[in-house]
């Protein structure tokens, strides 16, 4: 292997146009770019992201953001060593823009293609930023999916629980979208709850004492909705946010616990790191509950950089550089896959019928 790989990661599995290069140094791995381009502006008066308008916005910048990244990070083309693209979880149409355009760039400099799981980017996103080893615990929190795994390696994962309906960032999602927040809303939730009173409204918990460490929040969300119809001032969009807010911070610090013991047990207490990722572990409050309760069952919890919570490149570029090192390419054959699993072995878990 080259002294010092630089690899390009590319991101396109919905709706964040993102291209990255880092390189690895001496003591850990350096961010020479990180271009992440938001479609906001074209989602929001649909409430939700829309798969042609996301691909076609893809389409129509995929080539810009990649030169600026390459741009901004001051490296000739020909010293990229690898060109790692996401080829799944995600929407098949905006998969295919970022996928392609990766082999296309890595076919034309006669270099490895390696494909990035989304997920294993999320996973991997706090090597960016700090040394870490296998095994450990991660809770995945983002708008898609809410999965406790034991990462026992590159490519190696264990699902201990996920949720049986909705994702975390997709219930935040919805609750902004019940009090008139413009999507995706989620952030905005964390702010409103910061000027509200916590214990106004009694939220339920679902599953919270059965299920192992699996989640659910589809009743949480259903609650939500019958409260918000009776709105009638600010204040009470602050004191429900705040409600809600509060209920998924014990959720989370619930299900935590009981998935470090599933942990230590599967590792034999080999190992005592919890990480957070995904776009909702940006969540001040949810970093500080579950830094809280880290220490007191004496797990360490690390979390990426706020900037690295949700979608980018740089992670898909992490995920890239240590396949790389093991030599991990894929052919130019490598087909999109919208339903890529960490644990291929794990059941499928969603919907009424499943058994707890
Ligand atoms: O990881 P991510 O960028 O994309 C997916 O892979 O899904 O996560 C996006 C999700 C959205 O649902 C968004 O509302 C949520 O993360 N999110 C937050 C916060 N920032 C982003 N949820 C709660 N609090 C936040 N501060
Ligand atoms: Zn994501």
């Amino acid at each position: 292997m080259k002294k010092n790989p630089l690899i390009l990661g590319i991101e396109t599995s919905c709706d964040e146009t993102a291209a990255s290069i880092i390189q690895q140094e001496k003591n850990g791995v350096k961010i020479l770019s990180n271009v992440v381009s938001s479609q906001t502006d074209v989602h929001k008066k649909f409430g939700g992201v829309v798969p042609e308008l996301a691909a076609r916005s893809h389409l129509e910048k995929i080539d810009l953001i990649v030169k600026k990244a390459i741009k901004d990070s001051g490296v000739e083309i020909k010293n990229i060593d690898a060109i790692a693209s996401t080829g799944g979880p995600g929407l098949v149409v905006c998969l295919s823009v970022g996928l392609n355009f990766g082999k296309a760039f890595a076919a034309s400099l006669n270099k490895p293609f390696i494909a990035i799981n989304h997920l294993e980017g999320h996973a991997l996103s706090p090597m960016l930023n700090s040394k870490i080893k296998f095994p450990y615990l991660l809770l995945l929190i983002s708008g898609g999916h809410s999965q406790f795994l034991s990462v026992e390696g590159l490519g190696k994962y264990k699902r201990l629980g996920t949720t049986i309906d909705d994702a975390v960032g997709e219930a935040f999602d919805k609750t902004a979208k019940l009090l008139g927040i413009e999507f995706p809303g989620g952030a905005q939730i964390e702010k409103y709850a910061e000027k509200g009173d916590l214990n106004r409204f009694i939220l339920p918990k679902p599953i919270i004492n059965r299920g192992g460490c699996n989640l659910s929040f589809a009743g949480l969300k259903t609650a939500v909705l019958k409260i918000s119809k009776n709105l009638k001032s600010k204040k009470d969009k602050y004191d429900l946010a705040a409600s809600f807010q509060n209920t998924i911070e014990e959720i989370l610090s619930h299900k935590s616990k009981v998935a470090f013991n599933e942990f230590k047990k599967r590792n034999k207490n080999k190992s005592n790191i919890f990480v957070i990722a995904g776009g909702v572990a940006s969540n001040k409050k949810i970093r500080i509950k579950l830094k809280e309760l880290s220490l007191k069952e004496k797990f360490q919890p690390i979390f990426p950089p706020i900037d690295l919570c949700s979608d980018n490149a740089a992670m898909i570029a992490m995920a890239g550089l240590e396949k790389y090192k093991k030599k991990k390419f894929d052919s130019l054959n490598f087909a999109v896959n919208p339903r890529w699993q960490l644990d291929e072995k794990a059941n499928f878990m969603k919907g009424a019928g499943v058994k707890l």
